[in-house]
């Protein structure tokens, strides 16, 4: 999600973090060629969960992906705080997961049962996990933080090199394109959040030319104003079905969200299930 405008703090290496008994960190991996991610879960990483924690959404989200999982086990890319990683982990699931930045990972690991869940430390566009996993998700719009066509098409290839076969999927969510620019054309911010202790309110400004959506998050929150400026590059469902066709992917479900409304002409976002592709499926 949010993505300020300060540096990158990226660990420059790769790092697999498995639990120690101690809930330590202490397996490495091999390394990566540039830093990935965003300067913002650095950044913020202790305002996650508050600003964007979305109990609801959340409940939905765990519940679809509890629901596609089977027996397991599961990556996510992105893990962040583990807002949905651990409530599947409480379901009995095996959870890994990859993430560039060591403070959302951090509180992560202070959260229970933060400290079982077996970590990669790196740019998910590589999935550098072992497998095969039963279902590789992405959740929070995050597939949209992977810069360009090419880091998708890298991220869709490795993840199906990582699904069981058959039977395992590749989940995730996004804006609609449209939906982004009808949104952005009105100039009426949306409430992201709205509590007693803050109000956080979006606008997101989007540029056609580099298929990218700028999203101005304005956060008041005790007697303070904060303004994160994060930047994403979108793709429409048919060119992200492309890409996945080029992965050895197919389309196996669209829904209009993680609660399961239908994907319909009103639909301003979406929930993609692709299946490894076989010879016999066109
Ligand atoms: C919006 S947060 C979502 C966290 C969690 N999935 C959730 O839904 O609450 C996105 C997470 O993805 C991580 N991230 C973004 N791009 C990444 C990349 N290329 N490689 C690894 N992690 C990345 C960020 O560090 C952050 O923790």
């Amino acid at each position: 999600m949010p993505r300020t405008d300060s540096p990158p703090t990226r660990n420059p290496r790769p790092v697999t973090t498995t639990p120690d008994p101690a809930g330590g960190v202490e397996q490495r991996s091999e390394a990566a060629a540039e830093p990935a991610g965003s300067g913002y879960a650095d950044a913020h990483a202790a305002d996650y969960d508050r600003w964007f924690g979305k109990p609801g959404i959340t409940g939905a989200t765990v519940d679809a992906l509890a629901g596609l999982a089977g027996s397991g086990p599961v990556l996510e890319l992105g893990i962040g705080t583990g807002r949905v990683a651990l409530p599947l982990a409480r379901r009995g699931l095996r959870v890994h997961g990859i993430d560039a930045s060591e403070a959302m990972v951090r509180h992560l690991r202070g959260k229970p049962g933060g400290s079982e869940i077996p970590i990669t430390m790196g740019d998910f566009a590589e999935v550098g996990a072992p497998g095969p996993f039963s279902l590789i998700y992405l959740a929070g719009g995050t597939f949209f933080e992977l810069p360009d066509s090419r880091a998708k098409q890298r991220c869709l290839a490795a993840a199906q090199a990582r699904l069981q076969h058959p039977g395992g999927v590749f989940v995730f969510d996004a804006h609609l394109p449209e939906a982004l620019a009808v949104a952005a054309a009105s100039g009426v911010p949306e409430v992201v959040a709205e509590t007693d202790e803050h109000l956080i309110l979006c606008h997101r400004r989007i540029d056609a030319s580099t298929q990218t959506y700028h999203s101005h998050y304005l956060i008041h929150e005790s007697d303070r104003t904060r303004h994160l400026r994060v930047a994403f590059h979108y793709a429409s469902p048919g060119e992200l079905d492309l890409l996945a066709r080029r992965s050895g992917l197919r389309l196996k479900q669209r829904l209009g969200s993680w609660a399961g409304a239908p994907f319909t002409r009103d639909s301003t976002y979406h929930v993609s299930v692709y299946e490894p592709a076989t010879p016999e499926q066109p």
